[in-house]
C-alpha cells in the first residue's frame, strides 16, 4: 500500500494540541529521533522518588519491547511509540486494572479524532475491524511496600506501517492510514496523553472500578469461545468480561475461574 506523507513528530505541536490543563501536568516531552525502546529510555529515569510526569515519543524503536518478552515492530517515521513515566503511591496488586484503564484512555482518545470501532482484547491489546492496532506495555520499579511504584506505560499505535516492517508481525494488524482514519501522529500523540494523563489521576482516586462499565462495552471478547495459553497447558472456555480489580473471568465446566495477565496469554479460537 502507497504510504502517506511522513509527518515528524514535533514537540510544540504535541503540546499546543493538548489541553492547557493536562499540558500544566505534564513535567517534560522528550521526543528522540531513533531509541532502542521509549520504555526503556523512561525506566533509566524512574525513580520512585521521582517527582511529576515525564514522556518520551520517538520515531523509530531499534528494540520495541512488547508483551511477554516479544518485540514490536517499530519502523521510522510510521507509528506512535510513546512512553509516560510516573509514580503511583500504592500497592503493586491494586495496579492490576491499570494497564485495561490505559486501554480506555486509548481507545477515548481515538474516538475523540473520529476513529469508530476501537475495541479492546484483554488485557489491552487495541483492536480495529479485529486486527490489532497497537498495544499497552506497563512496567514498574520499586516494591510498592514502603514507597511509591513508578509506572513506565508504553503505548504503541500502527499508523502508517510500511508493508515490508509489517510483514514482520505474527498476528493479523492494521493501521489507521489503512482504515481512512490518520489523524497525524502529533495529533494522535496530543489526544493520547492528555486522555492517558486524565485516566491515570482518575486510577489513582477512584481505581479501576471508574473504568469497568466502558470497557465492559469496549470488550472484544465478551462471550466468546477463547483458547488460554498458559505454557505447556492450554484450555478453552467463555470469555466472561472482567472482575472489578481487572482480571479476566473465563468460565469453564460451568464455572467461572479469574485469569490475571501474568499467568495466560489468550487466544480467540472463533
Ligand atoms: C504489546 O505487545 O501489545 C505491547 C506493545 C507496546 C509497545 C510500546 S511502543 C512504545 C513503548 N516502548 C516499547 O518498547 N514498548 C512500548
Amino acid at each position: 500500500m502507497k504510504r502517506e506523507h511522513v509527518e515528524l513528530l514535533d514537540q510544540s505541536r504535541i503540546l499546543d494540541a493538548m489541553p492547557a490543563a493536562a499540558r500544566r501536568e505534564l513535567g517534560s516531552l522528550t521526543v528522540l529521533d531513533e531509541v532502542d525502546s521509549t520504555n526503556r529510555f523512561l525506566m533509566q529515569r524512574a525513580a520512585p522518588d521521582a517527582a511529576g510526569i515525564h514522556a518520551c515519543v520517538a520515531e523509530a524503536q531499534t528494540a520495541g519491547r512488547g508483551r511477554r518478552g516479544r518485540p514490536w515492530v517499530s519502523p521510522s517515521g510510521a507509528n506512535l511509540y510513546l512512553s509516560v513515566v510516573r509514580a503511583f503511591a500504592t500497592a503493586p496488586q491494586s495496579l492490576q486494572g491499570l494497564s485495561l484503564a490505559t486501554g480506555v484512555a486509548v481507545a477515548r482518545a481515538l474516538a475523540s479524532l473520529g476513529v469508530a470501532g476501537i475495541m479492546l482484547k484483554w488485557p489491552n491489546d487495541v483492536l480495529l475491524e479485529g486486527c490489532k492496532l497497537g498495544g499497552i506495555l506497563l512496567e514498574t520499579t520499586g516494591t510498592g511496600t514502603q514507597e511509591p511504584v513508578c509506572v513506565v506505560t508504553g503505548i504503541g499505535l500502527n499508523v502508517d506501517m510500511p508493508d515490508a516492517a509489517g510483514a514482520g508481525i505474527d498476528q493479523p494488524w492494521t493501521d489507521l492510514a489503512r482504515s481512512g482514519s490518520n489523524p497525524g501522529r502529533n495529533r494522535l500523540a496530543a489526544h493520547v496523553l492528555a486522555e492517558l494523563l486524565g485516566a491515570q489521576r482518575t486510577y489513582i482516586d477512584a481505581g479501576f472500578e471508574a473504568f469497568s462499565g466502558e470497557w465492559r462495552a469496549l470488550d472484544a471478547l465478551r462471550d466468546c469461545v477463547v483458547e488460554l495459553d498458559a505454557g505447556a497447558a492450554r484450555r478453552s472456555g467463555i470469555a466472561r468480561g472482567v472482575d472489578a480489580s481487572g482480571a479476566l473471568l473465563i468460565e469453564i465446566g460451568g464455572r467461572c475461574e479469574r485469569v490475571l495477565s501474568a499467568e495466560v496469554s489468550l487466544r480467540s479460537a472463533r
